[in-house]
């Protein structure tokens, strides 16, 4: 028997500029480094290997901050308010939130994500198995902006709770961060919270091995996005022709994801356009920034948040941040 579930509210903030899409990734491709920006890893080949790498035993930032959840999930539930909305960023499959669904019973949930099919088949899901919530879903790149305002003030009662796990924060550069912190605490408003997974500084052994894993899954991930741009310019990135690369600055507290040149060729990039690499120069694909709790507790005072609470794992590898707009 087939019963036909109700399409859950889906809104779409995303004015999909394929034009200017396609003139950023080019620009950065341009650049003395060349860039690919991280975002460009999660079409569904890569969601599904960015899986796969959460269960590597070197991937330890996903399994701990799973354990953190689990062991406090009833002191931070505590601390939330009741009767919010849970606004999920980067929501993909849903997986996080449903566990917390269990716990905080919020009026409404919201899903924000850049994949929009993705997100409708998740937000179904989910609105079957929890009829109680109303589940809504925004198609949105919130890395370049983000403005619920409107969807939020429908519930003015209910405040609204930022959860932003995995350290997916991690990937942007610090004033960007600054950036969508400052976002996320004006759509706080005085009442919301933000709760948000953050990836500790640690031993670069620990690190460089979390992001060059012995079965080669990362490696894979990386090389992959040559495919996903390929498949947006039209251009003739040859993965042969790379090598993957995870290097830990401990200057800039970041491992930088890297596709090392193993030889000098030059890509086509469709049109026109054409970059030369020679051998040993690199495509920089991502940054994953790694804090001290006293380092993302200032940055949430400079982008508006007052009180805070932290919770870790024994070895304090992965922090959990709640925290309160200031005044
Ligand atoms: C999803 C951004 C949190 O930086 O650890 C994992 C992505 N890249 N392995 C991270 C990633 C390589 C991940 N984030």
């Amino acid at each position: 028997m087939n019963i036909a579930l109700p399409l859950p509210r889906i809104e779409n903030t995303l004015h999909p500029n394929a034009s200017l899409e396609i003139a950023s990734l080019l620009d950065g491709l341009l650049q003395p480094i060349a860039r690919i920006d991280s975002k460009y890893f999660y079409d569904d080949i890569g969601c599904e290997l960015f899986n796969r790498i959460c269960e590597l035993d070197e991937y330890y930032p996903t399994r701990t901050e799973a354990g953190i959840f689990s062991l406090y999930a009833q002191e931070i539930t505590q601390a939330l308010p009741s009767g919010a909305q849970w606004v999920d960023l980067g929501c993909g499959d849903c997986s996080k939130s449903r566990q917390w669904l269990r716990h905080v019973a919020p009026e409404r949930l919201i899903g924000v994500d850049i994949a929009g099919d993705f997100l409708q088949s998740s937000l179904i899901e989910l609105a079957a198995r929890n009829p109680e919530v109303e589940c809504i879903g925004v198609v949105s790149d919130f890395t370049r902006d983000l403005d619920l305002s409107a969807l939020l003030s429908e519930c003015p009662d209910a405040p609204p709770v930022f959860f932003y796990p995995g350290s997916s924060i991690g990937n942007f550069a610090r004033p960007d961060a600054l950036r969508l912190l400052r976002n996320i605490r004006r759509n706080c408003g005085q009442h919301g919270r933000l709760l948000i997974g953050i990836d500790l500084v640690k031993p670069i052994e620990i690190l460089e091995a979390a992001y060059d894993d012995a079965a080669g899954v990362t490696a894979e991930f990386n090389l992959h996005v040559l495919d996903v741009v390929n498949d947006q310019l039209g251009s003739n990135f040859n993965r042969d022709n790379f090598r993957h690369r995870a290097r830990y600055d401990g200057v800039q507290n970041r491992i930088e994801m890297q596709l090392v040149a193993q030889r000098e060729h030059r890509v086509d990039l469709g049109g026109q356009t054409s970059r030369y690499f020679n051998t040993g120069e690199h495509v920089l694909t991502e940054y994953s920034h790694k804090y001290t709790p006293d380092g993302f507790g200032d940055m949430l005072k400079e982008a508006g948040f007052g009180r805070c609470q932290l919770w870790t794992d024994p070895d304090q590898w992965f922090g959990v941040f709640l925290a309160e707009p200031s005044p």
